[in-house]
C-alpha cells in the first residue's frame, strides 16, 4: 500500500496522543433499534485496541444511517457505544456533540488508554458538505487523523476527507487490509478469475461489470439484473424486474464480453412466483419461459449447478450482491448455495457489499471465505478504479 498506515507511527509516540479516528459504524439496526450485525464495530477493533494499548486517548467518529443534516433520535450513536463497551471489555464514553464545548471538554477528560465516542456526525449537514470550517473543528479535538471506515471511504466528507487537510493523516488497520486485498488478489489475480454479480440494478454495477470485463475469465450475473440481460436478447421477463434504461448498455456488455473472450454466463432457470411473499406457491422455469403474469425471484437448481462448475475451477472469486430475494426464505436457496460453494471452494474469495455478506452469514460460511469486505458501495468503486477521496486524503509513504 502506498499509504502511510498506523504501523508508521513509531508506538512510543502514540502515548498520551488525542487520535481521531474516523470508524464506520453504520450497522443496521431492528425497529426497537437493537443492532442486528455488529460485524463494521468487530472489525475496527484490532485498530482501537492497537491504540490504548499503546497509551492513545481515543476519539472514535462514525455515520449512522442517513439523517441528512439533521438530529435524529432513533440514529443517536448511544447503542453502538454500549455494543463497543461489551466488545472491547472497557466503557466508552459518548457526547452528545462532534464539535464544541462538550466534545472538547470530553475529550479534556480522556486519560491514556481511554475511549470516547462523538455522536452520529451525519446530524451536522456540514459533514457531507465537506465544510472546511467543519473539519477544522473537528481536527481541533485531536493531535492524529487515523481513517478505519473503508466502508466510507468513497464519500468526500469532512470526517473521512477534509479532516485530513488539517491533520496527520493515516489508514488504520481494517483500511489497510481492505486496501491490501481488494488490491493485490483482484489486480493481479490467480486464474480462472471469476466474478459473480447479482443485486437489484444494472445500472449500480455498469462501473464495476466494464471494469471486470477487463480482468475476469468468466462473469456469472444473477438476480434482479438477469432479467435486464434476458429481455435484450428478445425473450419476455414476465413481471420480472426490467431496467428499460439499461438495455443498450446490457447489449454492450454482451458484445464486449465477446469481443475479450469473456464468458458472459446467465441463469439457466429461474425460481418464479405472483410475487415476492414468505411462502407463496413458485415453479421453477427454464430462463426464457418466464410466464407473463410472474416474477423471478432466484435463480433455478440447474444454474445453481452450473454456477458451481466455474465455483469450483476458479482459483480467484469475487462476488457482490444477492442472486435473488435472498431475504425472503422461499427465495434464498441460490444465493445460500452459491455462498455454500464459494465457501467450499479452494479459490481466494472475496466478497463485498452488505447483501452479500449478509447472505454468506445466512448460509453459516463466513469463515471459510478468504475476505468479506466491510464496504458496498466503496468496494465497488475501487474494483471500478476509482479514487477514493477518503484514501487519496490520507499521508503517501
Ligand atoms: C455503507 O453502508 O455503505 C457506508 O456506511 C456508506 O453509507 P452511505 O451510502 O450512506 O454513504
Amino acid at each position: 500500500m502506498n499509504k502511510k498506515s498506523i504501523r508508521d507511527i513509531p508506538q512510543a509516540e502514540l502515548k498520551g496522543k488525542r487520535v481521531l479516528v474516523r470508524v464506520d459504524f453504520n450497522v443496521p439496526l431492528d425497529e426497537n433499534g437493537k443492532i442486528t450485525d455488529d460485524i463494521r464495530i468487530v472489525r475496527s477493533l484490532p485498530t482501537i485496541r492497537y491504540l490504548i494499548e499503546n497509551g492513545a486517548r481515543v476519539i472514535l467518529v462514525s455515520h449512522l444511517g442517513r439523517p441528512k443534516g439533521k438530529v435524529k433520535k432513533e440514529l443517536k450513536m448511544d447503542p453502538v457505544a454500549k455494543r463497543l463497551g461489551e466488545l472491547i471489555g472497557k466503557p466508552v464514553l459518548k457526547v452528545d456533540e462532534c464539535i464544541g464545548e462538550k466534545a472538547e471538554q470530553a475529550v479534556k477528560q480522556l486519560g491514556e488508554g481511554d475511549l470516547l465516542l462523538l455522536e452520529n456526525i451525519r446530524f451536522y449537514p456540514q459533514e457531507e458538505q465537506n465544510d472546511p470550517d467543519f473539519a477544522k473543528a473537528l481536527a481541533r479535538l485531536a493531535d492524529l487523523y487515523v481513517n478505519d471506515a473503508f466502508a466510507t471511504a468513497h464519500r468526500a466528507h469532512a470526517s473521512t476527507e477534509g479532516v485530513a487537510k488539517f491533520l496527520p493523516a493515516y489508514a488504520g488497520f481494517l483500511m489497510e487490509k481492505e486496501l491490501e486485498i481488494l488490491g493485490e488478489k483482484l489486480n493481479t489475480p490467480a486464474r480462472p478469475f471469476l466474478a459473480i454479480l447479482g443485486g437489484a440494478k444494472v445500472s449500480s454495477k455498469i462501473g464495476v461489470i466494464r471494469k471486470l470485463l477487463e480482468k475476469v475469465n468468466a462473469l456469472l450475473i444473477g438476480g434482479g439484473m438477469s432479467y435486464t440481460f434476458i429481455k435484450v436478447q428478445g425473450y419476455e421477463v414476465g413481471k420480472s424486474l426490467l431496467e428499460e434504461s439499461m438495455l443498450e448498455e446490457a447489449k454492450k456488455i454482451l458484445e464486449t464480453a465477446e469481443e475479450k473472450g469473456v464468458e458472459l454466463v446467465l441463469p439457466d432457470d429461474f425460481v418464479v412466483a405472483s410475487e415476492g411473499a414468505e411462502g407463496v406457491p413458485t415453479q421453477i422455469v427454464d430462463w426464457n419461459k418466464i410466464p407473463p403474469n410472474m416474477a423471478g425471484f432466484d435463480i433455478g437448481p440447474k444454474t445453481i449447478d452450473k454456477f458451481g462448475k466455474y465455483i469450483a475451477e476458479a482459483k480467484t472469486i469475487f462476488w457482490n450482491g444477492p442472486l435473488g430475494l435472498f431475504e425472503v426464505d422461499t427465495f434464498s436457496r441460490g444465493t445460500v448455495e452459491i455462498a455454500r460453494k464459494v465457501a467450499q471452494s479452494q479459490a481466494v474469495s472475496i466478497v463485498g457489499g452488505g447483501d452479500t455478506a449478509a447472505a454468506i452469514k445466512k448460509a453459516g460460511v463466513e469463515d471459510a471465505v478468504t475476505h468479506i469486505s466491510t464496504g458496498g458501495g466503496a468496494s465497488l468503486e475501487f474494483v471500478e478504479g476509482r479514487v477514493l477521496p477518503g484514501v487519496a486524503a490520507l499521508l503517501d509513504k
